[in-house]
């Protein structure tokens, strides 16, 4: 019978000929070949009596190759397996020369890998932080299905920068050497395939708010993109955000569903990916002996994840964070890049993580920050000048999730965008919902990038992402 290794792993049907197929990860002494189909982090051993097989046979089985292995499941004699397959045939479905096969039983480094991407999941780190990556997804439409959410799908192609940061890729079929312009010479889009100009998403938000004015709870799930040159470990120009948005809820409920979700779908991964887990923290730890004691994490992998899950997060209005900020140790002393003087200022990630990591040594859900330095749409508080806005901080991330109560009366929101001289005209359709019915609504945008991030301790947000799209790099 065939079996995948997590499904004969799990099962052992000693006794049972049985049949694997997988690539090998070792093989040693011409007898014992390790056997990974990427079902589990565990291989599988195969004890292979090559006196009775083909000596041409023998010269096809290297690391990488793909077999197919048949023979009887029994208990293993050796250390670090319970069961083993006394191999009687075996397959070769392709060889992988040594020569010139790149993902060879050492340690590699992650720099390395990235550039051998199309390969890199044959490696048990990437194998690992994938599994998690789907398994984290799955909760995530668990969680909300379970919720009475609804699953929408917002646009990809869009007329409208939900940010309003101007940080979009242009789609456009347009002929790049000769477009069409008008009369004072600017490119015609009125010529181009949509009749308009038209950019990848930066955010599914502002037509998840036109579905939550109908369905009452919705949630995306999808691809977004943003041409920010920022070569960080947390920034990438394709990735994926979750954004659920609820009609009927105020910027308190908004942070209650956060913080209840990300806590969900974290103890799901703690639930269901344990071996992956375990796997990951040991290679953190072993990538930690290499660092000075004081920039070593104070906690292993798994029981930073339990305390996320076991601990509530701090609540903590932007003024006061400024005033802890502007009273901490490094502004004093000027290591911030970015001193903190005065009320107003933009929280850069050093900030972010000083609050996190070095004073409340929690996750932290800053709120109510100053209007200007945050997008259109956020309700506007009676202050006149902040905003509902939250943002989620997590330890080693900084900002998980950017959230707000949302702007739900017509003549304010319209001032703000005749403020920000945002055209009016471009949003007659989310104006529409302020018009007909409007109610208090909130959502968020959780970066799942940034979540297997921190849910697999992984440093980069590139190894994290099968085919990572950053500034000059879109390989594959
Ligand atoms: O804070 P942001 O820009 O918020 C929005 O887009 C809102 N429309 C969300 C909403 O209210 N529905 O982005 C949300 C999250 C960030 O907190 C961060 O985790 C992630 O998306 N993110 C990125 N992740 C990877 N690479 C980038 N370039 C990212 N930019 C934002
Ligand atoms: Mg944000």
């Amino acid at each position: 019978m065939s079996y995948s290794i997590k499904e004969l792993l799990d099962k052992q049907p000693v006794g049972d000929s049985v049949e694997v197929n997988g690539w090998v990860k070792t093989f040693r002494s011409n007898r014992f070949i390790a056997l990974n189909d990427g079902s589990t982090i565990h291989n599988l051993q195969c004890v292979v009596d090559f006196e009775n097989l083909d000596e041409a046979l023998l010269k096809q089985i290297s690391t990488g190759a793909a077999l197919k292995i048949t023979g009887e499941l029994v208990e293993s004699q050796g250390k670090g397996q319970s069961v083993e397959i006394q191999a009687t045939d075996v397959f070769v479905h392709g060889t992988a020369d040594p020569e010139t096969y790149p993902i060879q039983p050492k340690k590699h480094s992650l720099e390395f890998l990235r550039e051998k991407a199309h390969l890199r999941v044959r490696t048990n780190t990437f194998a690992a932080v994938m599994r998690v990556r789907s398994a984290l997804a799955f909760a995530v439409h668990q969680y909300f299905q379970q919720n009475g959410f609804y699953y929408m799908h917002a646009p990809i192609i869009t007329g409208s920068d939900a940010e309003g940061a101007g940080e979009m890729f242009r789609v456009t079929t347009l002929d790049a050497k000769k477009p069409p312009v008008d009369e004072a010479g600017a490119v015609d889009y009125s010529e181009d395939f949509f009749g308009k100009e038209t950019n990848l998403t930066v955010s599914g938000q502002l037509e998840a708010e036109t579905y939550a004015m109908g369905l009452g709870k919705v949630y995306t799930f999808g691809p977004t993109f943003r041409a920010e040159n920022s070569n960080t470990s947390r920034h990438l120009a394709e990735f994926w955000m979750i954004e659920p948005e609820m009609a009927f809820y105020d910027l308190d409920a908004n942070m209650d569903l956060a913080e209840d979700f990300i806590k969900n779908i974290i103890q799901y991964v703690l639930e269901n990916c344990k071996d992956d887990l375990e796997f990951l923290e040991n290679r953190l730890l072993d990538e930690e002996k290499s660092k000075p004691q004081a920039e070593r994490s104070e906690m292993a992998l798994l029981e930073k994840l339990k305390f996320v899950v076991d601990n509530n997060f701090k609540r903590v209005s932007y003024t006061e964070a400024i005033e802890i900020l502007r009273n901490s140790k490094p502004n004093k002393k000027k290591k911030f890049q970015f001193p903190i003087d005065e009320w107003g200022a933009d929280l850069q990630s050093e900030h972010e993580r000083f609050l996190v990591e070095k004073h409340f040594k929690c996750p932290v859900i800053l709120f109510d920050y100053p209007a200007n330095i945050k997008a259109f749409y956020m309700r506007l508080n009676e202050d006149g000048k902040t905003v509902r806005a939250m943002d989620v901080l997590f330890p080693g991330i900084g900002e998980i999730v950017g959230g707000s109560q949302r702007e739900e009366r017509l003549d304010v929101l319209q001032q703000k965008i005749k403020a920000l001289d945002i055209d009016e005209k471009e949003l007659w359709w989310y104006l529409d919902l302020r018009r007909f019915g409007t109610a208090v609504h909130s959502g968020f945008g959780l970066g799942f990038e940034r979540m297997v991030q921190f849910a697999t301790g992984m440093g980069n947000i590139r190894d994290v992402i099968p085919y990572p799209r950053t500034p000059q790099n879109a390989e594959f």
